[in-house]
């Protein structure tokens, strides 16, 4: 009695690694549920502190990017694990986050305003911990606070990216035409996206030369295109962005 319990004990147990055996592996979340979680985080680690984000300088004004129109803007510009992100003023980290756990490549951001990196950093460690709870394959993030124009680490990881974003809508000119002198040290095919123009007027997608066009501009074809009501934080308009493809 007692050996045909057993048999029947391991006849069962053959069939249920069977059934394990041939199950499809284990999948991680998908896009859209990543960006729900990165929603939910940021639930947490910003919506509390928001008062933080209000009151800068007219440079330092805060506004984000909706996830939504990140995403657009990451397959628009092929953003792969092996990539590298950088956010130039990168806010409450939401950029970086989102690049590091949606496409699994390196996301790097600097913030000026110490307040809000603190919140970035709060935000990127709830990020981690996440990808780690759901086998999220992530890649390296780094958020530092500091000015992006004196940050000699700025300068490797601009001369590393694939892709480069200026949120620039409030930034002055200075700044502006400081992030231009940054931006030359981009590899070619690199992408440089920025809310407000450079006013690089290089080459178009015809290869046409625009007349004005200066040393830096000459580097860079330049494509204009549109957002839309909901894709950003601070306006329910929509409104323009611009592709800048390093071609030299
Ligand atoms: C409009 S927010 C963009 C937030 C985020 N990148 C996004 O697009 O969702 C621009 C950020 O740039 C920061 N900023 C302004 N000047 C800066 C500088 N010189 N160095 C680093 N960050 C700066 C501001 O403090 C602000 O948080």
């Amino acid at each position: 009695m007692q050996e045909r319990d057993d048999q029947i004990f391991l006849d069962t147990l053959k069939i249920i690694n069977n059934i394990f055996g041939s199950a499809p592996p284990l999948v991680g979340p998908d896009t859209q549920c990543i960006v729900h979680l990165l929603q939910e985080i940021y639930g947490r680690c910003v919506k509390p502190k928001q008062e933080h984000l209000k009151g800068g300088q007219e440079e330092t004004v805060y506004g984000e990017l909706m996830p939504e129109f990140l995403e657009r803007l990451f397959d628009e510009t092929h953003l792969e694990s092996d990539s590298l992100f950088v956010d130039l003023g990168s806010g409450a980290g939401n950029t970086v986050a989102q690049a590091a756990l949606t496409r699994g490549c390196k996301a790097f951001g600097i913030e000026l305003r110490s307040a809000v990196a603190a919140i970035a950093d709060t935000m990127v460690k709830a990020a981690i911990v996440r990808s780690q709870i759901w086998g999220i394959p992530v890649g390296k993030i780094d958020v530092v606070c500091g000015d992006m124009t004196r940050n000699a680490e700025v300068l490797e990881w601009i001369q590393a990216a694939d892709l480069v974003l200026a949120n620039n809508l409030k930034f002055p000119p200075s700044l502006n035409e400081n992030v231009k002198n940054l931006i030359q040290f981009m590899k070619p095919g690199a992408i440089l996206v920025s809310l407000e123009s450079f006013g690089l007027c290089g080459v178009n997608r015809s290869g046409a030369v625009h007349s004005g066009a200066d040393d830096v501009g000459l580097l860079f074809e330049v494509s204009t295109h549109q957002y839309f009501s909901g894709d950003v934080s601070w306006s329910n308009a929509g409104g323009e962005y611009y592709i800048h493809r390093k071609i030299a």
